[in-house]
């Protein structure tokens, strides 16, 4: 494997369609590192509540004041030595279970909408994948971090069935929700993610699509390894 290619795979989509565990599955196959943009918007946005702040407050900041608050956010990838899987921290935290909660879903939309707070966070992800062999799932990777990567996977399923295994994600991790808060929340996001000015959710015109309502893990990675052996043969 070593001697092959190294490639960038960019992965884009919808809410909960699977983005990360499909990238997680194609990082561990191909021993890249696996980046997950959409944790460092949900830890931006943890930061900003343990300042007691509303994303009013942050809109309304100055350049100077932006990049003071910015400046206060160091956001890492170690891995979990149980795992094997690459856990956010903020400030030297693992914070990966904290910024998953519907409270962090409901608000990270608009804080990953505010250009100075973007600006910043695609310049750490496009060091992250400065040697390329990187896997990273998003919104704007194939777009705006990564124009020129390798492999784009655009993914999308119907919303029934994103919010369905969301839901059933969320209870098993004993969170107490309705199938409809959840499915809300989706909904809210994808039309805030898609009508956003700044880099907003689309896909690229050279992304190949994978819808995966009637696919199960296994035969979505069977179809993906395709199009990455092709792309470092390429
Ligand atoms: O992938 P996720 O659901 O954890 O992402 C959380 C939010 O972060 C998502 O609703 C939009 C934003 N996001 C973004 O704007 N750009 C990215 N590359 C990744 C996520």
């Amino acid at each position: 494997m070593s001697e092959r290619k190294k490639i960038i795979v960019a992965i884009d989509g919808y809410s909960s369609c699977g983005k990360s565990t499909l990238a997680k599955a194609i990082a561990k196959y191909l021993h890249y590192n696996y980046i997950d943009s959409g944790a460092m918007y949900r830890a931006v946005t943890l930061h900003m509540l343990h300042k007691n702040m509303v994303v009013a407050e942050l809109n309304a900041m100055n350049p100077e004041e932006m990049k003071v608050f910015l400046n206060e956010i160091k956001i890492t990838f170690h891995l979990s030595p149980e795992t094997k899987l690459s856990e956010i921290y903020l400030n030297g935290v693992n914070v990966d279970n904290e910024i998953r909660t519907m409270g962090i879903s409901d608000l990270v939309s608009p804080v990953s909408a505010i250009s100075a707070v973007r600006k910043r966070m695609v310049e750490k992800q496009q060091f992250y994948g400065g040697h390329r062999g990187i896997v990273m799932d998003g919104r704007d990777i194939g777009t705006t971090v990564f124009p020129d990567a390798e492999l784009k996977i655009f993914m999308t399923a119907d919303k029934e069935v994103r919010a369905k295994r969301r839901y059933e994600e969320l209870r098993a991790k004993g969170y107490r929700l309705t199938l409809d808060e959840v499915y809300q929340n989706i909904a809210s996001r994808d039309q805030q993610d898609t009508s956003r000015s700044e880099s907003p959710l689309r896909q690229a015109n050279d992304a190949i699509v994978l819808d995966n309502s009637d696919l199960n893990e296994n035969e979505q990675m069977a179809i993906a390894l395709e199009w990455v052996n092709q792309a470092i043969e390429a």
